[in-house]
């Protein structure tokens, strides 16, 4: 079993080091590419070869960046006989613009269910598409792939809908304990909560508040592509409020250390109602 990696960063570099340890061929091609990438490919111990020979792998993964997504699948598209996966971060209709330009092989699109770096090799790897199966061998040799839906752009639409999911209810999180704050009714809401939604929900809301923050301008973005998508199947509501919540949140300077009642009280001042007597009569 051969596998050549189009792109060789975080995501190449962990699932390779998986493969190899499990004796699979591992190749990439290391031409015009940074010293970040080839210090990675290195410490991987990957191949370098032309780009035709990865192109002609058995399997063929794409993990470049979103934005140079469907130029890679155009530039293997012609030599791929084996299986192409798509793994980048795309919306379902950028991923079927990609699988167009597999004309020989078999295309998947694949969606990492979380970050490499804090699950490793091990991370769930949702897939879809005709190709699928046959990437789903993979898991011989050490990865995680379930097939989920059928049809290229299936496998980022489920990560996409839990991604309205997860921000919709960060951003709810963000707006109910932030007014508890202001109530001084924060502890209370917060073992309120623990009683009803369960023990974690201290230590999972805390994390949401901080990534949320942290990550507001990317989550925006994000927000935005999901709004987009949920568009072609229904008129949603969500996705506009989640979004304006994030963008609030990317106005607020955060220093490294600030635990969350720190969060909660630099927030509060952007958060405040209008006081004046127009305001209120609005
Ligand atoms: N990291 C994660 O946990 C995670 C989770 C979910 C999805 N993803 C998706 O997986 C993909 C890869 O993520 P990553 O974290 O591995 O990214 P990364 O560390 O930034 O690596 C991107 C790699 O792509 C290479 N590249 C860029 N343009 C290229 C081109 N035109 N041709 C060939 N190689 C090119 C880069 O090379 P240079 O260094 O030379 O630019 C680098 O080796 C992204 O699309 C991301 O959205 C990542």
């Amino acid at each position: 079993m051969r596998v050549g990696f189009i792109g060789f960063g975080e995501v190449a570099y962990t699932l390779a080091s998986r493969l190899r340890e499990e004796g699979v061929d591992v190749v990439t091609s290391l031409e015009g590419r940074s010293t970040r990438t080839v210090k990675l490919a290195g410490e991987a111990g990957v191949g370098d070869v032309p780009p035709e020979e990865v192109y002609s792998a058995d399997i063929v993964i794409s993990a470049v960046t979103p934005a140079v997504a469907v130029e890679a699948a155009k530039e293997a598209g012609e030599h791929v006989r084996g299986v192409f996966v798509d793994m980048n971060n795309i919306a379902p209709g950028t991923v079927r613009k990609a699988s167009s330009f597999i004309k020989n092989g078999r295309f998947a699109d694949a969606a990492i269910m979380g970050s490499v770096r804090r699950k490793g090799a091990g991370v769930l790897i949702i897939a879809a598409g005709e190709g699928a199966e046959d990437f789903m061998k993979l898991n011989r040799y050490g990865l995680n792939i379930e097939v989920r839906g059928q049809r290229p752009g299936d496998a980022s639409a489920i990560k996409m809908l839990r991604s309205s999911y997860t921000k919709g209810v960060s951003a709810l999180i963000w707006e109910t304990l932030l007014s508890a704050h202001i109530m001084g009714l924060e502890e209370d809401v917060i073992e309120v909560f623990e009683y009803t939604e369960g023990a974690d929900f201290r230590q999972s809301t805390i994390s949401r508040l901080r990534s949320s923050i942290i990550h507001a301008g990317r989550r925006y973005e994000e927000m935005k592509e999901v709004q987009s998508m949920l568009e072609e199947v229904i008129e949603p509501a969500m996705p506009s409020c989640t979004m304006r919540v994030f963008e609030r949140l990317n106005e607020i300077d955060v220093p490294s250390d600030a635990d969350y009642r720190n969060l909660l009280r630099l927030a509060a001042g952007k958060y405040q109602p209008p006081r004046d007597d127009a305001d209120i009569n609005r």
